[in-house]
């Protein structure tokens, strides 16, 4: 995609190594808001209360505390970002800071096209199907149409992807949403549903779903644009199916709640619970007297968020090339998003 500078490229490389084998977090989620105008019914956090968000001022406060931590990359997610007011606002002063994207379901996007368009280095929009199993799966009629126009609105503006959940009502939909993104000239980014305590379960039988990774690690390998690297489907693979786990760096990525509490060890274990507030601590501290080791062999979700940076190799140079230059951008979709 060429879409990083080369000076993002070398601080990034120097980050993701650390300072004297140090931990540093190289990637930052941010949940602005749990509030959303859909009602996915995989999704846990449109059923949360929101308490009071934080200003513009905290915002930057957070931006701040996180550059001193480490962090070059900054997605921006919820609920529904774009239900923020100021999000345009938000948005630029994080694309002063970091490489910036976003994960939206796209139905306001083409209204707020243009608060947001020249403030981020990349955005996804969320389909999880076509036409009406998008709209089943959101939970509200006219997602899909509106997501569609929304693309279609912003993809001459912005770099691009789709985002796609996938779970046990859509995965034999995965080859028609791969040809979807290629007719609407957008790239596309596969996440598998993780079931989370408060939503509904909705994680695919793992028979079914290796069809689906099997079939998207093909179109993969014959250039379609897919922004999952062949090596994510081959860890989940090689766990889920072969027994080989993958080590899990969560420590690479870290999560603020809409609050400004940071979430530890990954947004998957504490369903998205933060704890300190990122600006009160020194997050390399904090970072670094955390027992990970527990987690390294996890493998309990496969969010592409945590699991493409942990599969990062210093001693492959392609990896370095398709990771950090090229898919970097891929990490904070869950999903970043
Ligand atoms: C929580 S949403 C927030 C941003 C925005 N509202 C959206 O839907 O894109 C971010 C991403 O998480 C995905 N997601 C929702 N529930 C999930 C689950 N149970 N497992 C994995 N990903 C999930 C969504 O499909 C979306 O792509
Ligand atoms: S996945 Fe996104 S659009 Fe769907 S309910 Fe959750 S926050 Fe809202
Ligand atoms: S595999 Fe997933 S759930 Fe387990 S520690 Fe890693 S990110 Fe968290």
């Amino acid at each position: 995609m060429g879409l990083l500078r080369p000076v993002v490229g070398r601080s990034i490389l120097r980050s993701m190594k650390g300072i004297n084998g140090s931990k540093v977090p190289v990637i930052a989620g941010h949940k602005l808001l749990y509030g959303c105008n859909l009602k996915c019914s995989m999704c846990p956090f449109w059923r949360r209360e929101d308490e009071e968000l934080l200003s513009l001022d905290d915002e930057i406060r957070m931006m701040e505390a996180l550059k001193r931590g480490g962090v070059s990359f900054l997605g921006f997610e919820g609920g529904e970002p774009l239900l923020r007011k100021d999000i345009g606002d938000i948005l630029q002063e994080s694309h002063k800071r970091f490489h910036t994207s976003m994960v939206s379901n796209g139905w306001l996007l083409k209204a707020r096209l243009n608060d947001v368009k020249d403030h981020l280095n990349y955005l996804f929009v969320s389909l999880d199907g076509i036409g009406e199993l998008h709209d089943t799966l959101r939970g509200v009629s006219g997602s899909f149409r509106h997501a569609i126009e929304g693309i279609e609105a912003a993809r001459d503006h912005i770099p691009m992807a789709i985002s796609s959940t996938i779970t046990r009502d859509n995965m034999h939909q995965a080859k028609d949403l791969v040809d979807l993104a290629v007719k609407l000239k957008v790239s596309i980014n596969f996440q598998i549903a993780y079931d989370y305590s408060t939503a509904d379960p909705k994680s695919p039988d793992r028979t079914r779903l290796l069809d689906a990774i099997n079939t998207l690690k093909t179109m993969k390998n014959e250039g379609y644009p897919i922004v999952n690297s062949s090596q994510y489907f081959e860890a989940v693979v090689n766990s889920w199916y072969l027994g080989e786990s993958w080590r899990c760096k969560p420590w690479l990525t870290i999560n603020v709640d809409p609050s400004g509490r940071i979430v530890q060890p990954c947004y998957v274990l504490n369903e998205y619970k933060g704890d300190l507030k990122v600006w009160d601590v020194d997050i390399r501290k904090v970072w670094n007297s955390y027992d990970w080791e527990p987690y390294e062999k996890c493998n309990k979700c496969a969010l592409a968020c945590y699991l493409e940076p942990s599969l990062f190799s210093w001693k492959n140079p392609s990896m370095v090339k398709e990771r950090i230059l090229d898919n970097v951008v891929s990490f904070i979709s869950g999903d970043l998003s």
